[in-house]
């Protein structure tokens, strides 16, 4: 029996689906039984029957479906898949600017640790961040920890006051102005497709920003062919599935997201076969950090 065989074998015997971000490999999005971005995810999260759900992608995005499921086992393919970002905020921060600002509101990025979500007022993605922070009822916004998402947010939301933070994802802010210009000079009919953890310089000479499922979805309804992906790589294979006629071009070959990438077809059949690397996390902190992410999912309906 293959390896993809085998797979296929073992989700069955144990009762497993496998989710995967689009930042993992090709090879993984393939077998996973769901697709999506943070917000996808997280939002089937609740919606899933089977016994074990083997996570491909970041340690975070695991903890959020384990919080929002919390019956339910979530095995990561790969526990060392780490998003850094969701280390840069502490909870000193978070308390100093509560303290100093009593009726602002912390708005945190998904991409952060059980721990920052809950000591946090509500979560959002890349993909519902504006529509939330619109919905919210304080005037004074503490978005957390991506400042480029933050400050994108805020040219949206201009009617409310924002504190920002100055957390960043490296591999969004490699994306350069220069790169994307010599990309623009190389495919001059090709749109730019941006995700808005880039920082402000890229997001200003970009046709679109979105999500990567809204950097998806603006592909397939477009009557272009040609696209400059500024985001992680990994897109570009649903991309290419979804469009088998059109062409998308990464700006550098350094769009890679390491702790995404971490994730192999063998890891995936290791967790299978084991069930290891069960996100586990105290009931506490998991119903204080529910509290942020289940008003997400109910604000951005
Ligand atoms: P989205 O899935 O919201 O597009 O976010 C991208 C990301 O960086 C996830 O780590
Ligand atoms: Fe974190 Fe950036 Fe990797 Fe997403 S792409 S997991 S934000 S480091």
């Amino acid at each position: 029996m293959n390896q993809i065989e085998e797979i296929k074998r073992l989700k069955e015997e144990k009762d497993a689906v496998i989710l995967a971000h689009y930042y993992v490999e090709g090879k993984v999005q393939e077998i996973a039984d769901y697709v999506g971005d943070s917000y996808a995810l997280s939002k089937l999260a609740t919606t899933l029957s089977a016994k074990n759900i083997i996570f491909c992608g970041v340690k975070f995005m695991g903890e959020s479906a384990k919080i929002l499921n919390a019956q339910k086992n979530v095995v990561m393919a790969d526990d060392s898949a780490d998003c850094p970002m969701a280390h840069m905020v502490d909870i000193e921060t978070i308390e100093k600017v509560r303290s100093e600002n009593p009726d602002v509101c912390v708005v945190c990025y998904v991409n952060s640790t059980a721990e920052i979500k809950s000591h946090s007022d509500v979560c959002v993605t890349s993909s519902n961040a504006i529509r939330i922070v619109k919905a919210l009822p304080n005037q004074k916004i503490f978005f957390i920890p991506d400042n480029n998402l933050g400050h994108y947010v805020s040219t949206k939301v201009p009617e409310k006051d924002f504190i920002f933070h100055d957390g960043f994802c490296h591999v969004h802010k490699s994306i350069n102005k220069e790169s994307v210009l010599a990309a623009k000079k190389e495919h001059p009919d090709a749109l730019v497709l941006t995700h808005p953890e880039c920082t402000f310089d890229v997001l200003e000479i970009s046709d679109f920003i979105g999500s990567t499922s809204e950097i998806i979805d603006y592909a397939v309804a477009s009557e272009k062919n040609n696209f400059i992906i500024c985001t992680e790589m990994g897109v570009i294979y649903e991309l290419g599935q979804k469009n088998p006629d059109k062409k998308f071009y990464p700006v550098s070959p350094n769009q890679l997201c390491p702790d995404m990438k971490r994730i192999t077809l063998d890891k995936v059949l290791t967790a299978l076969k084991t069930l290891d690397h069960e996100v586990t996390l105290d009931d506490g902190l998991a119903s204080k950090a529910n509290i942020p992410l289940s008003r997400m999912l109910e604000l951005a309906k």
